[in-house]
């Protein structure tokens, strides 16, 4: 089956075509970043205008770039929610008319359920002939993530712990109390002078610091003793724009960047570890754009190795972690719950275990 998943929640513009839930035959993204970059963080409006100039180019290269036609496609799966209205409202209605025009079935997405498909997704082979075959042979063997899985979802304005028991079946035990871990590198890479978004230029700055992560510990771990699987990061900022509005600055950006960063992973590694020894799940799934946090990863990894017991942990690889439609259609495979597209609506304020 293939299915044509479109993605417009934030500032990202995306459609991709996958063939049973693993298979990307494409991936397209546009991006209006560059433009929020001059203002710090996506002004709503601006992003749902830039929606409008691309979404149409974007499903098109989606279709030429797979290979495929309205006739060849299953169905059209979108997301409904969360995310800002304008932007949702640019994906959803491009949906409808497509889904009535070629008479496909429509599948609404709950965006944040669909980053975890992420890891569903085997990975598209490269253009370098001897790596093409090497990642060809991998995708072909590609297993699937097994139940009950653990997921850590942490993307730019939610974070949450869910585990699964199957497809459709989550349970959400924990998550943020106020900022998202993506929203908090946002905001204290913004108090660094740094560009947006904040987490990939955190996690750039951060590479320039010579001290030893475990003695990075200047800012606090907000909650870390608590016997809940909650996280709180709005005090991080208070706590860095503290350090920046010394005269003469004392401190580096570099160590400041590789303090945010470190206060943020350890309290995420610390939770998430603590659920998967109370609920020993056999997967641990991380997803969300600060899954692409190459730090976040390799803390989990020491974390992991130090178990009692054995558990498939698995990450996307960055591309697939922040925004894009690949994810959209896995889910869509998935969780297959087709509607008529008279019935399709926007959901701005859907939780992670609501219904579409
Ligand atoms: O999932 P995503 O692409 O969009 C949302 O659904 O929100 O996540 C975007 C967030 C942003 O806050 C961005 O700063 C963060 O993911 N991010 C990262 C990295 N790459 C993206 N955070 C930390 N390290 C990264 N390498
Ligand atoms: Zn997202």
């Amino acid at each position: 089956m293939k299915i044509l998943g479109i993605e417009t929640s934030c500032d990202e513009t995306a459609a991709a075509v996958v063939e049973n839930g693993t298979k990307i035959l494409s991936n397209i993204v546009a991006t209006s970043a560059e433009m929020h970059a001059k203002t710090g963080g996506v002004i709503p409006e601006q992003a749902a205008r830039q929606q409008v100039l691309s979404i149409i180019p974007v499903i098109n290269e989606s279709l030429v770039a797979s290979r495929q036609s309205p006739t060849t496609i299953d169905a059209i799966a979108v997301t409904v929610g969360p995310g800002l209205i304008g932007s949702l409202l640019v994906g959803t209605e491009t949906a409808r008319t497509l889904a009535r025009l070629w008479k496909k079935p429509i599948v609404p997405v709950n965006h944040l359920v669909a980053h975890i498909y992420a890891n569903w997704l085997s990975q598209p082979p490269t253009t370098q002939p001897a790596e093409a075959t090497l990642q060809a042979l991998l995708a072909g063997n590609h297993q699937p993530p097994t139940f009950p899985a653990l997921a850590l979802v942490v993307s730019g304005g939610h974070t949450d712990l869910v585990l699964m028991a199957g497809h459709g079946n989550l349970e959400w035990i924990g998550g943020t109390r106020d900022d998202a871990a993506g929203e908090a590198f946002d905001k204290c890479a913004r108090l660094l002078g740094l560009p947006y978004p904040g987490g990939p230029s955190i996690a750039k700055t951060a590479m320039e610091c010579q001290i030893s992560n475990d003695k990075l510990q200047m800012f606090p771990r907000p909650m870390i003793g608590e016997k809940n699987f909650d996280w709180s990061f709005s005090g991080l900022k208070t706590a860095v724009l503290r350090e920046v509005s010394h005269r003469p600055l004392t401190i580096s950006h570099s160590r400041l960047a590789a303090e945010v960063q470190e206060a943020i992973v350890d309290v995420l590694v610390e939770k998430t570890l603590r659920a998967v020894n109370k609920f020993k799940p056999k997967s641990l799934l991380l997803a969300g754009g600060v899954a692409a946090n190459q730090r976040l990863t390799e803390k989990f990894k020491f974390g992991i190795g130090h178990l009692a017991f054995d558990i498939d942990f698995r990450v996307p690889p960055p591309k697939l972690c922040t925004d894009n439609a690949a994810y959209i259609a896995s889910y869509a495979f998935y969780n297959y719950s087709p509607s008529l597209w008279q019935e399709i609506d926007t959901r701005p304020e859907l939780t992670i275990v609501g219904q579409v």
